[in-house]
């Protein structure tokens, strides 16, 4: 979810611009989408690749590819040594995105996923190093439950969009499945006793978590 906020403006225009490649992303999914909002973007982008380049993780697995974006920033993060497990439901988004990793020159490095990730997780090989949520905010907890296995011990995972514009902690009962999902994610994590996490309140909020047992 991209906030089209002064707030969300000042800090991009204080971010290191997007390069060529990134740019034709970014176009591209404006051009092309139903929901361009869902891209991450320049400030959220480069935070991915930054967390990639200080953890040097070897494998990476995401949730919800989308255009990709986050995708060539991870994985440009990660290298020469990481490799990307990413998993997109919508199958109309392959021919773009094997295009895209492709010309980025990311294509040895990144495996795509066409599928449901809840079908998925359970057929990969466990040992993941680092894990990113990004997916149906519907589907958060069961994405938890289902990497939270896969991730080694002293790895992390990262969600997005865990204040989810705010509605996680405004007054009332949440009458929506999305928040009401969202909620039970960040209840799972703060409560389970595998891990330690921190909120960052970055844009709609950024749930990191460390596996320590
Ligand atoms: C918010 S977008 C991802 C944005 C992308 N990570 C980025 O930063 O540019 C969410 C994506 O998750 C995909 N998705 C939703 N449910 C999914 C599922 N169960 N398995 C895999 N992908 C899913 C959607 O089709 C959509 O493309």
């Amino acid at each position: 979810m991209r906030l089209n906020t002064d707030f969300e403006h000042y800090i991009e225009s204080h971010t290191t611009p997007e390069d060529e490649v990134l740019q034709q992303i970014h176009r591209h999914t404006y051009l092309t989408t139903y929901n361009p909002r869902m891209i991450s973007g320049p400030s959220q982008g480069k935070f991915l690749e930054f967390i990639c380049n200080m953890l040097s993780p070897r494998r990476i697995l995401e949730i919800g590819t989308f255009t990709g974006y986050s995708t060539v920033c991870m994985a440009r993060g990660a290298m020469p040594h990481g490799h990307i497990d990413t998993i997109e439901v919508n199958d109309e988004l392959e021919g773009h995105l094997r295009r895209t990793f492709t010309e980025a020159g990311l294509s040895d490095c990144i495996t795509l996923h066409i599928g449901d990730a809840k079908a998925l997780l359970p057929t990969l090989k466990p040992g993941y190093d680092f894990v990113y949520i990004d997916g149906d905010k519907r589907d958060y907890p069961a994405y938890f439950d289902l990497s939270l296995p896969l991730l080694r011990c002293g790895g992390y995972m990262l969600a997005d969009n865990v204040l989810w514009g705010g509605k996680v902690y405004a007054p009332g009962a949440p009458d929506d499945a999305h928040t009401q999902a969202v909620m039970e994610f960040n209840r799972m994590v703060a409560e389970h006793p595998e891990v330690e996490n921190t909120l960052i309140p970055s844009r709609d909020g950024l749930m990191l978590v460390r596996k320590i047992l």
